[in-house]
This record gives C-alpha cells, sequence and structure tokens, in this order.
C-alpha cells in the first residue's frame, strides 16, 4: 500500500473523520513521538494485518512533554514529520494525527494523570521517576481521542508496554493493547530513534548490547539461574567499560523471575551520552 495518508493536526479533525466511519469499521491506533524507523513501519503494518484492508489505523506523532524530565532531551528529540508522514503512507496508514502541544494539552499539563502503580517506580521509573505517569497519560488521551478500540506498541521499550496492557486492563478501557516484538538492525541493535546521536565509535559500542544479552541467553541455556545471567551480563558490560544502569532478569510481567519457565532479561546501559534500553525472552531452568 502507498496512499498518502491524511495528516490532521487538530482533535475537531480527527473527529470529523472518526464520525465519518462506519460503526463496523475497527480502529487501531499506533501511538509514536515520531522520528520514525522500520521498528515503527512494523506497528503501522502489523496494525493494518489486524484492522484489514477496509480498517481505520492512525499514526499518532506527538513529542510528549510531560514524559519528559527538564534535564532529558525533550528540545533535541529528533521531529521529521514530512519522512514520518512519507513512511506512515508506505506502510498502510490512514491518517497521521500530529497535533501541536497546545491540541493536546489546552490548558496546561493534565490536573488528572494516570499513576502507573508499583511497576512505575522500578527499571526506567527508578531512573525516570515521572516518566510512565506521563507515558500513560498521554496513552490514555490517545486512545480517547482516536476511539481506538486496538492500540500496537514495541516489546522494545517493555515496561511501557507492561504498564499500559495493565493500565488498560484495570481501568477497563476496552482497548486490545498488542505487544510486537523489537525489530533490529543487522548486528542485532535493536532500532530506536535516539540511534541517531551514535557516533560511529559510540555505535560500535552500542553494538555490543545484544551481544551482551546473548551471553546471557547462554548462561540460562546451560542451566543458570536468572542471578548467574545477570551476573554474567553485568561482567560482560563492565569488562568492555560499558556503564549500566541496570540489568534484570524478571518474569514477563516484570515480577522475580521463576526458577525455570519464560523470563525475561531487560537492560539500560549508558553510551557516551545516549541510554540504549534492550530486552529479549530468556528461557530459565532446563527444559523438559
Ligand atoms: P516512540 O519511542 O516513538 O515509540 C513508539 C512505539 O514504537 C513504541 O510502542 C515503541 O516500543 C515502538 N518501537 C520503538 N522502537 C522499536 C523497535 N526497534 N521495534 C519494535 N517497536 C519499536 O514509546 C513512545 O514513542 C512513547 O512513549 C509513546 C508510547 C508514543 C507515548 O508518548
Amino acid at each position: 500500500m502507498n496512499n498518502a495518508p491524511r495528516v490532521i493536526n487538530s482533535r475537531a479533525g480527527l473527529d470529523s473523520v472518526l464520525d465519518s466511519l462506519d460503526s463496523e469499521v475497527m480502529r487501531a491506533v499506533v501511538p509514536t513521538m515520531g522520528a520514525l524507523h522500520e521498528g515503527h513501519a512494523t506497528l503501522i503494518r502489523r496494525a493494518r494485518e489486524h484492522v484489514g484492508p477496509a480498517g481505520f489505523v492512525v499514526v499518532t506523532v506527538f513529542v510528549n512533554p510531560t514524559q519528559f524530565a527538564a534535564n532529558e532531551d525533550f528540545d533535541r528529540y529528533p521531529r521529521t514529520l514530512q519522512s514520518d508522514v512519507d513512511l506512515c503512507g508506505e506502510h498502510g496508514a490512514d491518517v497521521v494525527f500530529a497535533p501541536a502541544i497546545d491540541e493536546m494539552y489546552p490548558t496546561g499539563p493534565t490536573q488528572i494523570t494516570v499513576d502507573p502503580g508499583p511497576l512505575g517506580h522500578v527499571l526506567e521509573g527508578a531512573v525516570r521517576p515521572a516518566h510512565f505517569q506521563g507515558v500513560l497519560t498521554v496513552v490514555n488521551k490517545l486512545f480517547n481521542l482516536t476511539r481506538a478500540q486496538f492500540g500496537f506498541f514495541g516489546e522494545k521499550d517493555y515496561q511501557q508496554l507492561v504498564l499500559i496492557r495493565q493500565m488498560a486492563s484495570d481501568l477497563s478501557m476496552g482497548v486490545d493493547v498488542i505487544g510486537v516484538p523489537t525489530v533490529r538492525e543487522p548486528e542485532g541493535l535493536a532500532m530506536s530513534s535516539r540511534n541517531r546521536y551514535l557516533d560511529p565509535a559510540a555505535r560500535e559500542k552500542a553494538e555490543l548490547v545484544p551481544q551482551g544479552m546473548q551471553a546471557g541467553i547462554s548462561v540460562a541455556a546451560t542451566g543458570g539461574s536468572g542471578d548467574d545471567v545477570m551476573s554474567h551480563v553485568q561482567t560482560f558490560f563492565a569488562e568492555r567499560h560499558i556503564d549500566v544502569d541496570y540489568v534484570v532478569v524478571t518474569n514477563p510481567e516484570l515480577g522475580p523471575a521463576p526458577e525455570s519457565g519464560e523470563g525475561r532479561l531487560i537492560v539500560a546501559v549508558r553510551v557516551g551520552s545516549v541510554r540504549l534500553l534492550d530486552n529479549c525472552p530468556i528461557h530459565l531452568g532446563v527444559r523438559s
């Protein structure tokens, strides 16, 4: 499919398109902050496959200020709307909703916010205290504005996916949250809008991140516990002078790692001024 999507900047514009849809048309949303790459493109294609050719797919492009702390990269976050719109068209979106900040927050940051609960304060939430409150609040607004029945999110931001799924379920939002596996560069680096900040030397170091995770998977495959995996991966990064924010093994819902069965290996490291997040499924215990 390669149709130019409609670009809509206002809530009123979005409402009038949504009002014109037949009630049986299935509606999907792919929330993004733009600077789109093949990871986002994959979410858009999954959304299109899910709702079918007659369905409605909206990609939102909004760099949400409330999920950035004062010292973070809100101002320098890449903004590439025209190429984003082209990519959305190539992968089957009907509409790109790209509101200005005033359109989303006409009276400033919302008085009412979504509290992410305990899981919002571990891992990324420990490093970025107000981050998930900002994410959940804006995703809730985007679900409402787009009247979505299906929301597509990447496993790349695994804690975000788990929290959004829990929000939709706990607050009975009627949105089916669908996770999509991480899309990687040929060398294994997870695609990210922030990878463009990596200079060639940093890029080379960044490519060690998936290698460190593979080393952890090998430890688990020979019977190592979650703790064994964590210390092995930490040592792998330390030996290569990569600063670790955290390396953890959890269960798929981010609780304690099981002795055997499916777990999740989650890492956050710093390469120069760039924070890199990655994660993968990991099987613990000897397979029967
Ligand atoms: P952004 O970082 O633009 O990511 C938008 C979506 O693309 C997220 O669901 C993210 O997990 C997914 N994604 C990013 N890189 C990916 C990759 N390599 N493979 C698969 N999926 C990938 O995440 C956000 O924006 C914001 O927090 C948002 C949810 C839009 C709220 O503001």
